[in-house]
Order: C-alpha cells, then sequence, then structure tokens
C-alpha cells in the first residue's frame, strides 16, 4: 500500500508537501526559500562560503518572510570544513591546472598564470554556530555527514537534522548519528556529489542510479526516518514514481534552478529549458565532482587529464575566470549545475505554483486527489 502523500514528513519536519528545495549558493535566495515554504514544501538556503553575518541576515530575511519551516544548508565535506593548506599542493598539480585555466583566460583579457590559489577562510563552523544561536527550524547537511555532537547541539535547540546521502552505507551511518531524515542522492543529480570525501575517479563519484539508491536506501533506514528521493525529479510523474518506491518525499535542485524567485541568471534558466543539455560529471570548477551542463570548459578539462586542487582550491584557483564569465554571462565558463532531468523543462513557474501543481498532480496519479 501506498502512503498518504507527505503525511510522514508531515509529521517529522512539520511541512504540508513532501517537496524539498536544495540549498543552492547563489540560487537558493530568501525570496526561493520563502516561496517554497509558504506554499508548503521546505525552502532550504545555502549558506557555503557565507560569512557568519551573512548566514544570519538571509536567515532572518527568510523569518521574515514566512512563518513556515524552512532550512539552512552547508557541506561538511573534511577538505571544504579544513581548507587544504596551499604549500602542501604539488607544484605539477598547481602548474597543470592553472595551465587549462590559461587556455582560456585571453577571452577575458586576464593575464595567464602558473601560481597557487591562496589560503581559503575555514567558515563551515562558524556558520553552523549561527544556525544553532538562531535555532532554525532544520538543518541540511549534504557532501559529508554530520558527526553525533554536531546533530545532538541541533538537536538541543530543537532543530531537525537531515542529511543527504549518495550510498546506502552513508545512510546508514547518518541515521546512526541521529539524523532525522535521509535524501538519497542518485546519479541523476545535478550540482556536486554527496560524499564526504573526494573520490579521485569520476567513475567511482557518479553513484547510483535514483530508481535503484531510493529503494535501498528506505529498505536500510526507512523504518528508523523518513527517507527522501533526490536525482532527476522535475515533475509529478517523478514524485509519483518516488512515492510509489516507497520515499516520503523528494528533494529538487534543478527544477528550482529555473523558476522564478530563484537567484539563478537568465541565461542559465534558458540554458535549462530549452536546446542542447548534455550534462557531464567535473572536477574543473571547483575541485570537488559536480554534474553541470557539458561546456567548452568541461571538454577541455577533461581531455587535459588535468588533476583538480584539493577542497576548494580549484575554484579558488580559477576564481579571476569563472568570475569574468560570469559577469559577462558566458555559457562555457562558469558552472550552470544540472541534472539529468534537465531534458524535461520547458518553462520557468513561480515556486509557489510548481510546489502546489505537483502535489495535486503527484495525487492524482496515486489515487489520492
Ligand atoms: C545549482 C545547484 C546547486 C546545488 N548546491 C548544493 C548545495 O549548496 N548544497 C547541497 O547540499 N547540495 C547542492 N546541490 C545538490 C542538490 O542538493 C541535489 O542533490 C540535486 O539538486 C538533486 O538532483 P536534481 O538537481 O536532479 O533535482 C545543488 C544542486 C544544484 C542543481
Amino acid at each position: 500500500m501506498i502512503r498518504p502523500l507527505g503525511a510522514r514528513l508531515h509529521e517529522e519536519l512539520g511541512i504540508e508537501v513532501p517537496i524539498v528545495q536544495s540549498g543552492m549558493a547563489g540560487v537558493a535566495v530568501p525570496e526561493l526559500v520563502a516561496a517554497v515554504s509558504n506554499a508548503g514544501g521546505l525552502g532550504v538556503m545555502a549558506s557555503l562560503r557565507l560569512k557568519p553575518d551573512a548566514v544570519r541576515a538571509a536567515i532572518r530575511e527568510v523569518r521574515d518572510a514566512t512563518d513556515k519551516p524552512f532550512g539552512v544548508n552547508i557541506w561538511l565535506h573534511d577538505d571544504v570544513r579544513t581548507s587544504p593548506d596551499p604549500a602542501s599542493i604539488p607544484d605539477d598539480v598547481v602548474r597543470g591546472s592553472q595551465a587549462v585555466l590559461n587556455e582560456f583566460r585571453p577571452q577575458f583579457d586576464l593575464p595567464t598564470t602558473l601560481e597557487r590559489p591562496p589560503a581559503q577562510a575555514d567558515l563551515v563552523d562558524a556558520a553552523l554556530d549561527v544556525m544553532i544561536d538562531e535555532a532554525i527550524p532544520v538543518f541540511s547537511a549534504g557532501v559529508g555527514i554530520p558527526d553525533a555532537d554536531l546533530v545532538e547541539r541541533f538537536h538541543q535547540v530543537g532543530t531537525k537534522v537531515v542529511c543527504m546521502v549518495a550510498t546506502v552505507e552513508d545512510g546508514i551511518a547518518a541515521v546512526a548519528n541521529g539524523a532525522d531524515a535521509v535524501i538519497a542522492q542518485g546519479s541523476e543529480s545535478g550540482g556536486h556529489r554527496s560524499y564526504g570525501q573526494k573520490h579521485r575517479h569520476e567513475n567511482e563519484a557518479t553513484g547510483i542510479s535514483s530508481l535503484v539508491l531510493a529503494p535501498s536506501m528506505i529498505d536500510a533506514v526507512g523504518t528508523e526516518c523518513p527517507v527522501l528521493a533526490a536525482g532527476g525529479v522535475v515533475d509529478a510523474r517523478g514524485l509519483a514514481a518516488m512515492t510509489a518506491l516507497g520515499a516520503d518525499g523528494v528533494l529538487m535542485g534543478t527544477r528550482f534552478v529555473a523558476t522564478k524567485e530563484s537567484g539563478a541568471a537568465p541565461m542559465w534558466k534558458e540554458r535549462l529549458t530549452s536546446g542542447d543539455r548534455t550534462t557531464s560529471l567535473t572536477d574543473g570548477f571547483t575541485g570537488q565532482w559536480a554534474r553541470v551542463l557539458s561546456t567548452s570548459f568541461t571538454e577541455a578539462w577533461a581531455s587535459s587529464g588535468a588533476e583538480a586542487l584539493p577542497g576548494l582550491m580549484q575554484a579558488a584557483a580559477g576564481s579571476d575566470l569563472f568570475g569574468a564569465a560570469k559577469k559577462a554571462n558566458d555559457d562555457q565558463l562558469q558552472p550552470l549545475y544540472a541534472g539529468t532531468g534537465v531534458t524535461q523543462m520547458s518553462d520557468v513557474p513561480a515556486a509557489g505554483d510548481l510546489v502546489r501543481e505537483m502535489a495535486a498532480e503527484a495525487k492524482a496519479i496515486l489515487g489520492q486527489a
């Protein structure tokens, strides 16, 4: 018997519609988060690389715009939490990476360089402190599992903890550490792979398809906590299908990038809803594996065989180039994160309408209307 849509998440997180909008840096702005939460889903703000004051200000902005539950997301990856020392990166790795970036720098009149990037500020712990101080409704962990002490600190202030993982083993570990819900991230997903350590090769990083990972996760931890499915879901059919597999809800990233309230550039929204939308995994933009729209940069990076710098040092090394591309609205030299479900998207709806319509249609598909 298929459970009534959203019943378990309503109980666990207090939301009406079992749709979670992913935390997405630069995209999941307070306006999007509030629109999703006000429609009955769970809007999730991104806080990676934000300074503590900015995290607090954004939380307060969301609170001003909704009295419904919302979440705040951050990555807990080992090499992001404690930034690698630039001096520890071998010279040939720095030069190999910079050589590929140098092929593109002249397009924006940027000087070429073979230098290593400066040390990165370590902002994760400070952001976590702000979230706990603000007693946010939901903490969303990605790209790494919260340890039991961190989960306990959130629980003490009444915050629920949801954790996104890409393997059943990580799901079991997250639940053992006290997570209140697990999100199974399938290989279709846009953005970064949700592992706490980097897999060296693309093949190992790719992961398991949602169709296989979600039921495996449900079998492993579904009696202990709700399990949501992520990766490739962009419409009511996806929500109904994941519900039929036993999932308690879905998390969507790519679909929400192309909504009216998203902070993504209009060019990105257009690229997600028309034309060629081939995706590939690359570590050339940030240093961690992520699914993006394939571009001349992802192709040049892959064929170069260059090794990405660790942590987020690759993003730091290329910040001049990727920043200039963003400013110029260039669609080849900045990461346009997208999951494989992108080919089924053709419009840019208001986020609240999307949430309400998806829930109503999924209920009709499941015969629960
Ligand atoms: C633009 C974009 C940014 C993302 N940023 C984050 C992030 O900051 N933190 C995180 O945990 N996951 C992030 N993700 C990954 C999502 O949490 C999720 O795994 C994925 O979007 C689900 O697949 P879908 O894109 O097919 O819906 C991002 C995804 C996208 C598309």
